[in-house]
């Protein structure tokens, strides 16, 4: 296998809105993260991915971009983006950026021309297709809720959007529109971006035909993923795009892909993959509801173990993934994956663990380093989230009272994720000295920054430490490139894998369970590299483990 420059680094995902606001608008801003980089540094940031920051009208909260080349207002100017840039390369930090070309706004110029001259060269930017019989061209359903097809005012056709109807989707088929977005990308690369982070992409490739699927809901509709489903030769578009501007910058990229076909990985993440990475959502999926978050499984521990495992096992075959517990599209790791006895600073340092040490590039996605929860949602208006809107519509559609319905979106909002970062225990939690654009987590004076910078058993500090073993001189090479080996799979309640290669092994071992575990050390332990319960001392033939312990450990 080839190095590469990313493969031992660590990922921070900022969501700019939330992040902290520089100057009491409400609303985070580039001022505000440049302000905190020494702050990731310290973390032992390597990459930065920021959610979309170019000019938008913010219906999806930035994934509706209007121009792709400008930074929207809310967030600053370009120069403020290009001394975020020179300042993040002093630190030796890297950015990438959100790339979202699978749809744009429908306030971009393009699509505005397109409705002007629904029968002119920028129409083929996109899908304008002829209804069938008075209804849409097809049944499907999109991601957001409602029917993918959107008239055109004044004409017989139908714009396709698989998102929100404000977020119109890009005709890759249309070769101009392609040389459009590399020309973009190239900019972006030209000033200096270390790569981007790739929105919604396996969508980009539709099935031109768009044929009708068995209705699948209430809505007599179907959901649009079954059409991406149903063709082949996404590939051919995303080696184009590799070829045309990625790969001439050596960039990182990290794709957003769901409903790959099987035994594709190879394709997207290989030695000449499409991708440097892709985000394993496998334990994520394992709480898709068959119609919505109504009626979303709960996580179970083993389920959520034999996931990761499976995962882990299968990509280290071909290449890495980037490891996630949560983004800005999930809820809070801690509250999902963890039991309510976990949900604690012990159990939440356990999860981090567990996930760090993963084999793959590791993301933190903002206030995960602190251990920050899902909100309490009160009333669906406190909610900005267009997709939580629809969810909640969904469920009470589907019967569910006001509260059940709320309770199920306090579960599973994107919301959850996008709570302004708790810096401190002040007004807002520090976050703006203004009217936050959506309310901070109650739970602020409990969980923030600044009491856990002085608190030296603190999640945060605990954080840092774990990126810094896997940093470490002595430690990089087993933890970037050694094989990922399950162990005590036969346990209900631990969670545990070896990182080893010819010259190292490491044991990480957690007991996710209420109660104590006593384990049988298969190999010597060298070392105690790290214990959530600050356990300092070498075990021998066997291990204990309180519940919610978790441990790393070098062996012979
Ligand atoms: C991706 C983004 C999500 C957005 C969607 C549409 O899934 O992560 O936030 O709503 O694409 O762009
Ligand atoms: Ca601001």
């Amino acid at each position: 296998m080839t190095k590469k420059w990313w493969h031992d680094k660590v990922a921070y995902q900022i969501y700019p809105k939330s992040f902290l606001d520089s100057n009491g608008d409400g609303i985070g801003d580039l001022r505000g993260i440049i302000s905190k980089l020494d702050y990731l540094k310290e973390l032992g940031i390597d990459i930065i991915w920021l959610s979309p920051i170019y000019k938008s009208p913010f219906v999806d909260q930035g994934y509706d971009i209007s121009d792709y080349y400008a930074i929207a207002e809310e967030f600053g100017t370009m120069e403020d983006f290009d001394e975020l840039l020179a300042e993040a390369k002093k630190r030796d930090m890297y950015i990438i950026m959100d790339l979202v070309i699978n749809h744009c706004s429908n306030q971009h110029e393009w699509f505005r021309k397109a409705l002007a001259d629904p029968d002119g060269e920028y129409a083929d930017y996109f899908y304008f297709r002829k209804g069938k019989n008075g209804n849409p061209p097809s049944n499907y359903r999109s991601y957001f809720g409602g029917s993918c097809w959107e008239p055109v005012p004044g004409t017989d056709k139908y714009y396709l959007h698989m998102f929100a109807k404000e977020q119109p989707d890009l005709n890759w088929e249309n070769p101009k529109l392609r040389q459009e977005l590399y020309r973009m990308v190239n900019w972006w690369l030209e000033k200096g971006l270390a790569g981007f982070r790739i929105d919604a992409i396996i969508n980009i490739k539709k099935n031109l035909d768009f044929p009708d699927f068995e209705p699948d809901g209430a809505d007599g509709l179907a959901g649009c993923w079954k059409m991406v489903e149903s063709v082949d030769g996404v590939g051919e578009f995303l080696e184009e795009l590799k070829n045309n501007t990625l790969r001439k910058y050596d960039a990182f990229t990290v794709g957003e892909v769901f409903n790959m076909k099987e035994g594709e990985l190879p394709q997207f993440i290989g030695e000449n993959g499409h991708f440097s990475t892709i985000f394993d959502f496998s334990a994520h999926c394992l709480s898709d509801g068959e119609h919505g978050w109504y009626d979303a499984p709960p996580i179970d521990f083993k389920e959520w173990r034999d996931t990761i495992i499976r995962s882990q096992l299968e990509v280290q075959e071909c290449g890495f993934e980037a490891n996630i517990i949560e983004n800005h599209d999930e809820p809070r790791g801690v509250s999902r994956f963890l039991p309510e006895y976990a949900q604690t600073p012990a159990g939440t340092k356990m999860l981090g663990t567990i996930s760090i040490f993963l084999r793959g590039i590791p993301f933190i996605y903002q206030g995960q380093e602190i251990g920050m929860k899902n909100a309490v949602w009160n009333s669906i208006e406190e909610y900005d989230d267009i997709s939580t809107r629809d969810q909640y519509h969904m469920a009470r559609h589907a019967g569910l009272t006001d509260e059940e319905a709320l309770r199920v979106c306090g579960k599973m909002s994107r919301d959850n994720a996008r709570t302004p970062v708790q810096w401190n225990d002040k007004e807002n939690a520090g976050f703006t000295t203004g009217t936050p654009w959506l309310k901070v987590n109650s739970n602020y004076r409990e969980i923030n920054v600044e009491s856990q910078e002085e608190d030296e058993d603190s999640v945060l500090n605990y954080y840092r430490r774990l990126v810094k073993v896997r940093k470490s001189q002595e430690y990089k090479e087993v933890f970037t490139y050694g094989r990922f080996v399950p162990v005590y799979q036969n346990t209900d309640f631990i969670m545990a894998y070896y990182r080893e290669d010819e010259n190292q092994r490491i044991l990480v071992v957690a007991n996710f369970g209420k109660e104590d575990e006593e384990l049988e050390l298969k190999y010597p332990v060298k070392r105690v590299l790290l214990s959530n319960k600050n356990e300092t001392e070498t075990p021998e033939q066997s291990l204990k483990l309180e519940s919610c312990e978790v441990m790393v450990l070098e062996c012979m």
